[in-house]
């Protein structure tokens, strides 16, 4: 036994830091055949947005084969979704954060065309075999899933259309399936407004038709996905960042009443 090992990680796992590292690397990595761009967009977002290694180290993402990302952007989640298997192939997973992910499918939805394009380019090699859906959420079709990642996505769309497609959400997880949406919270004026002023800028350059601004409240946010029949935690999500943006952990019971497609 190696006595430098930190306790509770066994014969090959890594330390959570060098494995984050590594993970970081790895799906990054995939990039490069897409362009510079799209390479140093990856490495900037994975490593400073909190977001990512918080799911791995708190396990959200376990034990979840399908897995649709809604508002995928170029593709982000499928990377390290892959890089995740590799590492726990390769025992180099750290112990502290349990078991791996093991996704078996992954569905991307995503309105622009060029984020797209850059997801295709970099991604068509993974074993993972990713598919990227190029459809505005509001009507495409959501395949069954065991968890559905909507990060920063929602506020897009107004507020009927928020409704609708989480209870479309709602219906493609069926039972015990798991929602993770990230949002920001409108009851927190000045993170809010950060992230608002970001957005706006982002959009414009990228091109997007309609600024993002249909904000709500946590507490109405928590309502919503309850009235859906979802059991609800919330986690804040913007550690190092000006924004207030929450991690809502969406847990699938019994389907609500008239939560339909
Ligand atoms: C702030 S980005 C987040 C990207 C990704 N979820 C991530 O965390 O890296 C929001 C994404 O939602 C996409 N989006 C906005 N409205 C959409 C719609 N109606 N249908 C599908 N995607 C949409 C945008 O094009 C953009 O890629």
């Amino acid at each position: 036994m190696n006595p430098k090992r930190a306790e509770g990680t066994t014969a090959g796992a890594r330390e959570p830091e060098a494995a984050w590292r590594g993970l970081h690397a790895q799906a990054s990595a995939p990039y490069r055949a897409a362009g510079r761009f799209a390479w140093h967009f990856a490495r900037g977002k994975l490593g400073r947005d909190p977001v990512f290694r918080s799911l791995l180290e708190r396990g959200e993402l376990r034990g979840r084969a399908r897995v649709l990302d809604i508002g995928c952007g170029q593709g982000l989640l499928a990377s390290l979704l892959q890089a995740c298997s590799e590492a726990a192939a390769q025992g180099q997973w750290p112990a502290a954060w349990g078991e791996a992910p093991q996704a078996r499918q992954y569905t991307g939805i995503e309105l622009m065309p060029r984020d797209v394009a850059r997801a295709q380019a970099a991604l068509r090699g993974l074993a993972l075999a990713p598919r990227f859906v190029c459809a505005d959420m509001r009507q495409a079709e959501l395949p069954p899933c065991d968890l559905v990642v909507i990060l920063d996505v929602l506020h897009y769309v107004d507020h009927a259309a928020q409704a609708a497609l989480l209870a479309r959400v709602r219906a493609a997880l069926g039972a015990r399936g798991r929602l993770l949406l990230r949002v920001g919270d409108a009851d927190d004026a000045r993170g809010f407004a950060a992230s608002q002023w970001v957005d706006r800028v982002v959009t414009m350059v990228r091109g997007h038709r309609a600024p993002p601004t249909w904000g709500r409240g946590l507490t109405q946010w928590c309502e919503l996905l309850r009235g859906l029949g979802f059991t609800v935690r919330t986690v804040p999500m913007s550690r190092g960042t000006p924004f207030a943006n929450v991690l809502l952990l969406g847990e699938a019971g019994a389907p609500a009443d008239g939560a339909g497609a």
